[in-house]
């Protein structure tokens, strides 16, 4: 990372290797001295977000207008991410899909190789900042190393994107659904390139420069309309405000649809389809794709909720259930049940299993991934056949 880096600190190395590597071909010792040294700094977060963000801004001052104005560096979602991704460099199949997607979805940002080397540059000297002597000549070529392979993979996947980087979409319906959910329409001019249960991360005019992941709740459609399931979260910076405060005719930027959560090359395998709170949206989205093309496979829908509140996209799909001999949907409610199934979703999908010979899609709040995925491997199914989004720290919500 030359010439954007401060002086040097002793024997500091600079950030290059050795020999060429593939992209995150990182050998298990950097990932390890990686992940342990962050153990040392991670309870300094705050500081370290004030470092990283004075040096980075100190060194690319047009950076600092990429970021939310009057947000303090705590808040922010890249230092985490960041630092979570490089923590995971040693599992290559699990990330490198998602980085190349991420550096595509970063061309929103505009951003080219100098941020890159100016973060890369900023985050090492607000490690060493923050370790003082505990920072070795090693652990600097660790990181470094570690940061150079994410970097390139992002920039390899911001390169290889083709296609506009933002898309516009005017909001032509706003329905709020009691206080804390609305369902939000918008229409892009030209329809975008997506897949039924993927997401796509947007930009309302409430909230300039705080990007947020939503999914739609419906395959692509030709004139263009994507609906959007979108939950206020309680102390969150946009999603109340969505809710809230979205008008008729406002613009949103919509960034690169980005997920693995779409129907695949057919396998020939019924369908597992398991939705927590707003992972309705893409889940209904694949629903709404399987029944387009006549039903191809036995699907079965377990959609998950706190309290019946939580199960408004129930009802729509149980029509759908009624009309169609390929599918079938359970409600599952953790309180009050009535007349859904009692308890959190995973333990209501055992419950109807087994499910080892299915391909299993599931969506929603990343502990509900977590549960109900461990659930399933326990019960048998095969890890490789159940999908769902990454559960980087930046993505929960
Ligand atoms: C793949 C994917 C798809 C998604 N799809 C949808 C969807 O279809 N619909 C939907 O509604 N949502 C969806 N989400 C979630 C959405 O992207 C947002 O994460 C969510 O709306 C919260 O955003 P926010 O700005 O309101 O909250 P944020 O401001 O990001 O805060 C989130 C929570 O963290 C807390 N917090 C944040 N920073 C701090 C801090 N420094 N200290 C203490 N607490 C803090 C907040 O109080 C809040 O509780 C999706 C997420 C992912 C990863
Ligand atoms: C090198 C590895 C990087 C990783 C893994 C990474 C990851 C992320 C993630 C996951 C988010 C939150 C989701 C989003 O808003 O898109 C994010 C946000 C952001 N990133 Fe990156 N990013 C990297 C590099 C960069 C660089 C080089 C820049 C340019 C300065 C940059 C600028 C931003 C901005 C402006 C945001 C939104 C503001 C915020 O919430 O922090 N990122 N990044």
């Amino acid at each position: 990372m030359p010439g954007t880096r401060p002086p040097p600190r002793g024997d500091r190395p600079a950030a290059t290797h050795r020999r060429p590597r593939r992209a995150l071909d990182v050998d298990p010792a950097t990932a390890t001295a990686v992940r342990e040294s962050w153990a040392l700094v991670e309870p300094r977060l705050p500081e370290l977000a004030t470092t990283f963000y004075r040096l980075l801004f100190e060194h690319v001052p047009q950076a600092r207008t990429l970021f939310p104005g009057n947000l303090p560096p705590q808040r922010s979602r890249l230092l985490p991410a960041l630092v979570d991704v490089l923590q995971r460099v040693d599992r290559p199949g699990e990330l490198v899909p998602v980085l190349a997607q991420l550096g595509r979805d970063h061309r929103k940002f505009g951003i080219d190789a100098v941020h890159y080397e100016a973060v890369g540059a900023a985050l090492l000297a607000a490690l060493e900042d923050q370790l003082g002597d505990a920072w070795t000549a090693e652990l600097a070529e660790a990181w470094a190393g570690a940061y150079s392979v994410v970097s390139r993979t992002m920039l390899a996947g911001a390169r290889a994107g083709n296609g506009p980087a933002t898309w516009l979409g005017r909001v032509v319906d706003h329905h709020r659904m009691g206080w804390g959910l609305a369902l939000i329409t918008v229409q892009t001019l030209e329809p975008m390139p997506y897949r039924a249960g993927q997401y796509l991360s947007v930009e309302t005019p409430q909230r300039p420069r705080s990007w947020r992941y939503l999914s739609p709740a419906n395959p692509p459609r030709p004139d263009g309309l994507l609906q959007f399931h979108v939950r206020a979260v309680a102390g969150g910076l946009v999603s109340p405000a969505m809710v809230a405060h979205t008008r008729v005719d406002d613009v949103w930027r919509l960034g690169t649809p980005m997920g693995g959560l779409h129907l695949g090359v057919e396998s020939g395998r019924d369908l597992l389809l398991v939705a927590g709170g707003t992972g309705v949206a893409p889940i209904k989205a694949i629903v709404n794709q399987l029944a387009a093309q006549g039903g191809p496979c036995r699907t079965h829908v377990f959609v998950g909720g706190r309290t019946w509140n939580d199960l408004y996209a129930v009802p729509g799909l149980t029509a759908l259930a009624h009309r169609s001999p390929w599918l079938d949907v359970v409600a599952a409610v953790e309180q009050n049940a009535g007349e859904a199934e009692h308890g959190p979703v995973g333990d209501v999908v055992i419950r109807h299993g087994p499910w080892t010979d299915h391909d299993v899609l599931v969506a929603g709040p990343p502990a509900m991934i977590r549960a109900t995925s461990t659930a399933l491997v326990a019960a048998g199914t095969h890890p490789a056949r159940i999908r769902h989004d990454p559960l980087l720290s930046a993505y929960a919500g």
